[in-house]
């Protein structure tokens, strides 16, 4: 029995769900799965986009078999050549040995890296470049470069006659899709955290490459979205793309303040809880709480870039910033946090060093500052304190309704 779907008159999806995975790129804890998208374009001449992940190569040979339905296949693009997407073109090749490889030259490069094929496969390539087009019957085909989104040779590729954008990694999510195809067949809203998690850790370094992407995309009149992973847009592409160009300038979604602490004894967790509830007092709404020892730093990183402020409170560990809090502070200045405003909380029993190791790493994201009153906890908390963290509450609050 065939698993085909079609998305309108000519375009056909031959993507696989993974809801066995847990860790994409084996760094990401996966909580539902993960789709790797394909799809089939059957004009006049036969189209496909990309290919999936290799554990699925028997199903999504299947798919293409089955899709083409007895036609040969012509057009063979490959956007990114990234292994959950990449992985099968060999087995493409090998199958339909004079399908014509649409692609970038730094995208060929690469396959090379990756592959070795048992025949010549040069005269199979059709290099395009950016603006250049392919006909394929009542269908035009125009390829957008979009370097660094998420690797280099990435690029996109618009259909001028549906006015489909077959996006790439842009505009995707995690998450295995369930039946329903398109954005307007779920309850769309509950997913944008997975949305945000999936944008910040996987394209979050690469804001500048994003807007880029984001400003060509603007002139071009985009009905659907088709990306390789998650739902097919049509309903919701303006939200998502508002998302994008907020996570793309690393502009906060909200004005309120993440706490994310480590605390070994509880100590530093009970500060925190303190500073929350101070916090709300002042009317605050929308704080949020993380405990970065028991939440993957990759849920955190995706909270950073929605909060405008957030409170670092965190442990001296080995005469350094407690383990799992350095991870998270290295993950947010490598994926290029900007614009925040940052407090810091730290706890040491004889020694405390990990505020100003903190402030150090910290100080090297663009636009970001920090609240100027830093508490030091020794051990527990001291009901002569309560004065300082008044002191630092209000000084959060104030910055927050600058
Ligand atoms: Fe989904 Fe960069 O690959």
């Amino acid at each position: 029995m065939k698993n085909i779907r079609k998305i309108n008159e000519n375009y056909r999806y031959l993507g696989v769900n993974d809801r066995e995975i847990s860790l994409f790129e084996n760094v990401y804890p996966m909580i539902d799965g993960m789709s790797y998208n394909s799809y089939l374009l059957k004009d006049e001449k036969t189209v496909l986009f990309d290919t999936v992940e290799k554990s699925f190569r028997a199903e999504f040979m299947q798919n293409l078999k089955d899709a083409l339905d007895g036609c040969n296949l012509d057009y063979f693009i490959i956007n990114h050549l990234e292994p959950d997407h990449a992985a099968l073109i060999k087995d493409v090749v090998d199958k339909y040995p004079n399908v014509k490889i649409v692609t970038n030259q730094k995208a060929k490069d690469m396959i090379y890296q990756f592959f070795e094929f048992d025949f010549d496969i040069e005269a199979n390539f059709n290099i395009v470049k950016e603006g250049d087009t392919l006909n394929t019957g009542k269908h035009n085909l125009t390829f957008v470069l979009a370097p660094m989104v998420h690797w280099p040779e990435v690029m996109v590729t618009y259909d001028t006659t549906d006015k489909i954008l077959f996006s790439a990694d842009a505009f995707g999510s995690f998450g295995a899709l369930s039946g329903n195809l398109f954005d307007d067949e779920v309850e769309f809203e509950e997913l944008i955290g997975e949305y945000r998690r999936y944008y910040t850790n996987i394209v979050g370094k690469y804001g500048a490459q994003v807007t880029a992407l984001l400003n060509k995309a603007k002139n071009l009149d985009i009905k659907t979205v088709c990306p390789l992973h998650g739902l097919i847009l049509r309903k919701n592409i303006s939200l998502i793309a508002d998302k994008y160009q907020k996570w793309a300038s690393y502009t906060p979604e909200i004005n309120s303040v993440l706490v994310v602490y480590s605390s070994v004894w509880g100590n530093t967790k009970n500060a925190c809880e303190i500073i929350a509830s101070k916090l709300a007092a002042y009317g605050i709404k929308n704080i949020k709480m993380i405990d970065i020892s028991h939440l993957h730093s990759s849920f955190a990183l995706a909270s950073a870039f929605k909060y405008s402020h957030i409170l670092i409170a965190t442990t001296t560990y080995n005469n350094d910033i407690f383990v799992n809090m350095k991870h998270f502070i290295s993950d947010i200045v490598s994926h290029n946090l900007q614009n925040r405003t940052f407090a810091i909380i730290e706890n040491g029993s004889w020694v405390s060093v990990c505020a100003q190791k903190v402030k150090e790493l910290l100080s090297t994201l663009k636009n970001s500052k920090f609240i100027e009153k830093t508490i030091t906890i020794k051990s527990a908390l001291k009901e002569n304190q309560e004065i300082e963290f008044d002191e630092l509450v209000k000084l959060i609050k104030d910055d927050l309704n600058k």
